[in-house]
């Protein structure tokens, strides 16, 4: 892996684990997941885009409500893989797109709703996949970011970013829910709701899904057990390193 680019390393990292991000029960289902529909409801001549779909399962669930949904995701085995699945589904109106989040090949205006999940805090430019998603939308469309967040206070933030990077190296940063309202009112939106979300990762599924070194485990359950009540508290430690991290849903407007 040495010397690659970030967008190297994100499609090396899960490039291989595609089946694993299709099957995984955190992305498969959440209330994230039940918001997003809520939101964006039966519209059946949107086209919606999927930024950075991963296994696919927000064009899943929008599809069966939509007109089409495009699943873009920098990995070509991600994309494989969402395509494969979709016609396993019967979901005739997903399309399948690859490519980085900072430049979508799609113009001006294009989407009724771009939705993004879990993926942002991948990109190695933030502000330019917010840009691009800005660009794409239409003028009364709408988007939903839905992210892991940083809970904010060094002491959390410093340990869950590298709890993170230590399984992935193709973790860049988990933002706050305040630092994505800045940027995304930056990019040209007008934030509109938060929903705030807890999630349980299983440490042994959440250690699969990326396999990182032996060495890397071992570092983590280190921390772990090396963390101050705050912190172990915060997180809900548990006794096999099984852990509780924060998300958001952001729906926005264009400005
Ligand atoms: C955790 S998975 C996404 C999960 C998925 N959206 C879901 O709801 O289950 C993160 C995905 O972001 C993609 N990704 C990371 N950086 C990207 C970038 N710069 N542009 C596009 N996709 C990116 C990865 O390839 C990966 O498939």
């Amino acid at each position: 892996m040495e010397g690659e680019s970030h967008h190297a390393i994100v499609r090396h990292q899960f490039g291989g684990r595609a089946q694993a991000y299709l099957g995984s029960p955190v992305h498969a289902r959440g209330e994230d997941l039940d918001e997003l529909v809520r939101l964006v409801g039966a519209r059946p001549q949107a086209h919606v885009l999927d930024l950075g779909c991963g296994g696919g399962h927000v064009a899943y669930r929008l599809a069966e409500l939509v007109g089409n949904v495009v699943a873009y995701d920098l990995s070509e085995a991600m994309v494989a893989t969402v395509a494969a699945e979709a016609a396993r589904r019967g979901l005739g109106n997903i399309a399948a797109g690859q490519g980085p989040a900072e430049r979508v090949p799609f113009a001006d205006g294009t989407f009724d709703v771009v939705a993004t999940r879990h993926s942002a805090h991948h990109w190695h430019d933030f502000a330019a996949g917010l840009g691009q998603a800005r660009r794409v939308l239409k003028p009364d469309g709408m988007a939903v970011f839905m992210d892991v967040v940083s809970p904010g206070r060094p002491l959390l933030d410093t340990w869950f970013q590298a709890l993170e990077l230590l399984r992935d190296p193709s973790h860049v940063y988990n933002r706050t829910v305040a630092e994505w309202q800045a940027a995304v009112t930056a990019a040209g939106f007008r934030p509109g709701p938060v929903s705030r979300f807890k999630v349980r990762l299983d440490f042994a599924a959440w250690v699969e899904r990326m396999r990182p070194p032996e060495t890397h485990v071992a570092a983590i359950r280190s921390l772990q057990a090396r963390a101050g009540t705050d912190v172990a508290e915060y997180f809900r430690f548990e006794a096999d390193g099984s852990f509780t991290i924060d998300t958001m849903l952001l729906a926005a407007q264009p400005a």
